[in-house]
């Protein structure tokens, strides 16, 4: 059998426990909350759901969410908190750097994940696949940073993203609609960070 490693293995049991990450997406959610129409009867797919912090806060206004996530780990964690979820739910251990979902949601929605992927084209042309036309994606992610942003920058592929490039990029794999917000600020001793909204439609 295939021996994958899991980068977030450690980090999955005290993930809930760091006030900064929590925050992070509870500000990102209630920013989704504004700027999506969001309604009961939507199938949304979160991308790297790790253990369901944005998800969470996003089930009240929808009628299912499907984990999408590499890490067996997170997932699990996401797995322990389904009950609480005022939604459907379910989990899908994926990677979609290499593997797709041949199914089609009303949205996708994403947090601190996309960094962690090398190729936005391909990453965006699955997001767009994996979309009913009219649907929505709400990625977040950090503005540009020195790479110091992680303490370790094991499995990270950017560090943040020009908002320009990441404009053309899903410009290039059919959205429209394209916006940008300032989701949420994270404030670590050496520095301040920030994080946007990308919101658009297929
Ligand atoms: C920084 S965590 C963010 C978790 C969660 N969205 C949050 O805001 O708390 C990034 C998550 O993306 C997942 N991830 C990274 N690369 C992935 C890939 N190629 N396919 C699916 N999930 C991936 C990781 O396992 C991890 O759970």
């Amino acid at each position: 059998m295939e021996n994958k490693i899991d980068h977030f293995k450690e980090k999955s049991k005290s993930w809930d426990m760091n006030s900064k990450i929590v925050q992070n997406a509870q500000a990102i959610a209630e920013l989704i909350v504004k700027n999506i129409k969001l309604d009961r009867s939507m199938k949304i797919m979160d991308f790297g759901a790790g253990t369901g912090l944005l998800s969470y806060c996003v089930a009240p206004y929808v009628g299912k969410v499907t984990a999408v996530d590499n890490s067996p780990a997170m997932l699990l964690e996401f797995q322990n908190k389904c009950d609480d979820f005022v939604c459907e739910t379910e989990v899908m251990e994926k990677d979609l750097s290499v593997e797709n979902i041949d199914r089609q949601f009303d949205g996708i929605i994403s947090s601190m994940t996309i960094h962690h992927l090398e190729d936005m084209v391909a990453l965006f042309s699955k997001f767009n696949d994996m979309l009913k036309v009219g649907g929505f994606i709400a990625i977040a992610d950090l503005d540009l940073e020195d790479g110091s942003f992680h303490s370790d920058n094991t499995g990270v592929h950017h560090f943040g993203f020009d908002r320009e490039v990441l404009e053309k990029v899903a410009k290039e794999t059919g959205f429209k609609e394209i916006r940008f917000d300032l989701a949420s600020t994270i404030n670590k001793p050496h520095q301040t960070f920030t994080v946007f909204l990308l919101t658009a439609v297929k």
